[in-house]
């Protein structure tokens, strides 16, 4: 009797690596979510898309045979999530041969492991095969004993796999589907219309044997090879006798934290399952792309990541969770302690994926409800005017570009309120706006002077040794158009055969410098490379005669040179930094090398605290006076990946590229592909400092850094601000702190005399006017003008004034800022007895050219000519009589 099969996730994983390790497998482990160094593909789609360079034939595996569970990312199908099957985050296990064994033993292996392993009966299991394949066909009902009523063939749409990606490999497959009964659809085949409850896919055997390239030709592989694929959820939910993967193990705990979030229980309502399903596997799909490095954004990947976030909250707010909890990142929680144990990335970056989710959470949350009422009084007027049924494609742009909702999001939206989306329109808003930021970023120069240069030949860089270098003139363009030649004054663009002028890439400026030939000079302003042959110089003739073809030498200003290259391997050592004291998900996300400072934006969502910022600095400093070596290598893009090179992801590489490797060989303190230049010695350096640091938006900080002579310039300009104070407060620098204190204390003491002295001259004031009293109908009146220096001493004044007189009313005015200032003040009696301070100070504030108001006890007026103040005083005086006659 055989033991119980496996059935959780960490044992089917286990189970099958330990299978295929046994038949001479290697475990490799899964890739990032970001293919590297695949620009062809947005994410990892498949368990080959890391072994693409292997199929190809570019590199050689050690063992050619593999086996792995990968993480895989597909977007086809995100407004799918929900129902029972579609994922977009999902583990993948599979078996690679690369050029090795082929159809035979893939095919025994797949069954066995079924069959024995898993122990499904075999007669619930049905084979798939392409169309003519005879050889598959052979081996399954010969060497296996499938029956041949259980064998299909179908076409290319279902039974050809690949390329993941724009091209890559791709073959003919053999799939394994797994039979839930007659009950489902009685009579159907897998690949039947509406047999999808009853036929579940579960592995995916590729005979990989072309190559397609991106017009969609296929030529032959040099040797054909294995690349099979069983999803884990949904063999998972086979074996664990499931309705779906929501139940099986790996997703249980996410559904029930949101059960417990929104109060609401799975398996009751179909909505409810549905917004929870898609809530569970959004949190989940979104925690794995930011432990990857994704960072959320309006563009690729990023979008990706903000698109599932997004949805999910969408669905989450019909659960009624939302105004107050942070549901998403409460539910990541939950992924976390489900995956961490087989994906320790997530630990080690946990609170940045919290973090981040919360803060897109936040922000989308209030945009949400903007966007909904949006869309709703869309709705209406389209309504209202008669438009049909289609939202206009420039309110869906709106919607994108003003709240962030992505297409899917509005489409779903308008579909529930039974519309659709001018997609067309839409696009069409899409393309105008990029082609606005494009023509923002001079692109559009960069493409035209890349056209004119085409064909020139080839410009070798001499740089990385050299500074200068004898040379030929390979072509020129003078105020933007081919030239012979140039003279005195003239701007140019031009090409060298070599030049040792550093194009700006990779973050690294363009060298600046001096060309000269027999009788003149051309100075170099910057250096770019618009096309990948090209290195172009713009340039002005400073004197001669120059022409195409001219023998020249090409000196670059080594100081700046200097300074540039101790900025940009302190780029490096400070990428190497951040990732040791915030963590290995700092990664970089954008750079500037210039001679007089370096600017870093990287992937961190808390702002970095000085305790960190001083540890940074500690720790970059002893590197540089540890003075470490950087020595520069060359390799294949695959293979300094794999030997832990950081790439920067996002960035199209060529096939060889240039590494950059500081300190001990076996523990590099940083290891990155880098084109740039660079020191030889972490010591040329000097000094580091760190000049800033600030947010850049949702999970992108910025530094700002100084090395060398910036470092010398600015730790000479923060000496001479400091002199400059000492000077001007009279003390030594050492001493300007306390100097300062003392200064800040005796202003504070003085502004509180001051006031003190004021306030008893106004009260002084006050008794004198209160010798001014007058009758008018039998009430205390007393009108006057005052020196007070603000409307609280104003008011103060006809406090103590109104107290003393016990019955009466007072009008005192004075000017503040050049503006005449009013407040009258009634007592409680005379209020009872229908005289309003408010109708005072209307009457004065009238003659004054201002207005004012209050309470019939309290009222104040302001008005702009202070001269109208006697005239102001003369209305009050007739509102009071006016009211006693
Ligand atoms: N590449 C195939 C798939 O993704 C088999 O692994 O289905």
């Amino acid at each position: 009797m055989s033991a119980s099969p496996p059935s959780s996730g960490e044992q089917l994983r286990d189970a099958y690596l330990r299978f295929f390790q046994e038949r001479g497998h290697r475990i490799v482990p899964s890739s990032s979510l970001i293919p590297g160094g695949d620009p062809t593909l947005l994410l990892t789609s498949a368990g080959m898309v890391q072994f693409k360079p292997y199929f190809i034939g570019d590199e050689v595996p050690e063992n050619p045979r593999m086996t792995s569970v990968q993480k895989c990312f597909r977007t086809t199908d995100i407004d799918q999530v929900g129902d029972l099957t579609h994922h977009t985050f999902f583990e993948m296990l599979g078996n690679f041969s690369i050029g090795d064994y082929f159809k035979r033993e893939a095919i025994a292996w797949a069954w066995e492991f079924t069959t024995g392993v898993l122990q499904l009966p075999p007669e619930r299991l049905w084979i798939t095969i392409y169309l003519d394949d005879e050889e598959a066909h052979d081996i399954w009902r010969d060497e296996v004993g499938v029956p041949e009523e259980r064998i299909i063939r179908l076409g290319e749409r279902d039974n050809f796999w690949g390329p993941a990606g724009t091209e890559g490999p791709c073959g003919p497959c053999s799939e394994l589907h797994y039979d839930h009964g007659e009950s489902h659809a009685p009579g159907a085949v897998p690949g039947d219309d509406g047999a999808d409850e009853r036929f579940v896919e579960i592995w995916n055997l590729v005979f990989v044997q072309f190559y397609q390239d991106a017009s969609g030709e296929r030529t032959l592989l040099a040797a054909p090879g294995i690349d099979t694929g069983m999803g884990l959820e949904r063999i998972a939910a086979i074996v664990q006798a499931k309705p779906s993967a929501y139940e099986t193990d790996l997703l249980a705990p996410v559904v029930q934290r949101l059960e417990e979030l929104s109060n609401k229980s799975y398996g009751i309502e179909d909505n409810v399952d549905h917004a929870i399903r898609v809530v569970a596997e959004h949190a989940r799909a979104a925690t794995f792309l930011l432990a990857d490095g994704v960072v959320p954004s309006n563009e690729g990947r990023g979008y990706v990541l903000r698109r599932v976030i997004r949805r999910g909250i969408r669905f989450g707010r019909t659960l009624g969770m939302g105004v107050d909890t942070p549901f998403m990142e409460q539910t990541a929680q939950a992924v976390v302690e489900r995956m961490a144990a087989a994906y320790p990335e997530l630990t080690e970056r946990r609170s940045y994926i919290l973090q981040s989710i919360a803060q897109e959470e936040q922000a989308f949350g209030a945009l949400l409800d903007d966007a909904d009422s949006y869309i709703a009084d869309t709705v209406k007027t389209v309504r209202a005017s008669g438009g049909g049924d289609t939202i206009p494609g420039r309110a869906a742009f709106n919607l994108y570009d003003r709240y962030g909702l992505p297409l899917d999001l509005t489409q779903e939206i308008a579909g529930e309120h039974g519309l659709s989306v001018d997609i067309e329109g839409f696009e069409r808003e899409m393309g105008a706006q990029r082609e606005r930021s494009r023509a923002a970023a001079g692109f559009a120069v960069g493409r035209d002077t890349a056209r004119r240069f085409d064909g020139v030949g080839d410009s070798v860089f001499t740089g990385y040794d050299a500074l200068t270098t004898d040379t030929v003139i390979a072509a020129l363009l003078k105020d933007g158009v081919p030239a012979d030649a140039a003279s005195r004054g003239d701007e140019l663009a031009l090409v060298l055969r070599e030049t040792p002028f550093y194009p700006e890439g990779g973050g690294q400026v363009g060298d600046t410098g001096i060309i000269e030939g027999d009788g003149f000079r051309i100075r170099v302003r910057d250096t770019h490379r618009p096309i990948p042959n090209a290195i172009v110089h713009d340039a002005v003739v400073e004197f001669g005669t120059v022409r195409a073809g001219d023998g020249v030498t090409a000196r670059v200003d080594g100081a700046r040179r200097a300074d540039i290259m101790r900025n940009h391997t302190g780029t490096h050592m400070l990428h190497a930094v951040l990732r040791r004291v915030l963590g290995s998900h700092v990664r970089q996300m954008g750079s500037l090398v210039a001679p007089d400072r370096l600017r870093f934006d990287f992937s961190h969502t808390a702002p970095v605290s000085p305790e960190q910022l001083s540890e940074i600095h500690q720790v970059m400093n002893e590197a540089v006076r540890a003075d470490l070596s950087c020595s520069k290598g060359e390799g294949g893009y695959h293979e300094v990946i794999a030997a832990g090179a950081l790439a920067f992801f996002g960035d199209r590489y060529p096939e060889r590229v240039r590494t950059l490797h500081i300190g001990e060989t076996d523990a590099p303190f940083s290891y990155e592909v880098c084109g740039g230049t660079h020191l030889e010695r972490t010591g040329e350096v000097g000094y580091f400092r760190i000049v800033g640091e600030s947010g850049l938006g949702t999970g992108i900080r910025r530094i700002e850094a100084v090395t060398g002579r910036g470092a010398d310039a600015w730790v000479d300009r923060q000496v001479a601000l400091l002199g400059a104070v000492a000077a001007k407060v009279g003390v030594a620098p050492a001493d300007v702190s306390r100097r300062v204190d003392t200064l800040l204390q005796e202003a504070d003491e003085a502004r509180r005399a001051g006031a003190a002295a004021r306030r008893q001259t106004s009260l002084q004031q006050a008794e004198e006017l209160l010798a001014g009293v007058r009758q008018v109908g039998g009430v205390n009146l007393i009108v006057s003008q005052t020196d007070a220096a603000s409307a609280d001493t104003l008011r103060e004044m006809g406090d103590w004034l109104r107290d003393k007189l016990g019955s009466g009313i007072v009008v005192l005015g004075t000017v503040l800022d050049g503006r005449p200032f009013l407040v009258a003040m009634v007592t409680k009696d005379l209020v009872a007895r229908g005289y309003s301070a408010g109708d005072i100070v209307k009457a004065a504030a009238s003659r004054m050219g201002g207005g004012g108001g209050g309470r019939p006890d309290v009222a104040q007026a302001g008005g702009r000519e202070p001269g109208m103040l006697p005239d102001a005083f003369a209305a009050a005086v007739q509102a009071v009589e006016s009211r006693t006659t």
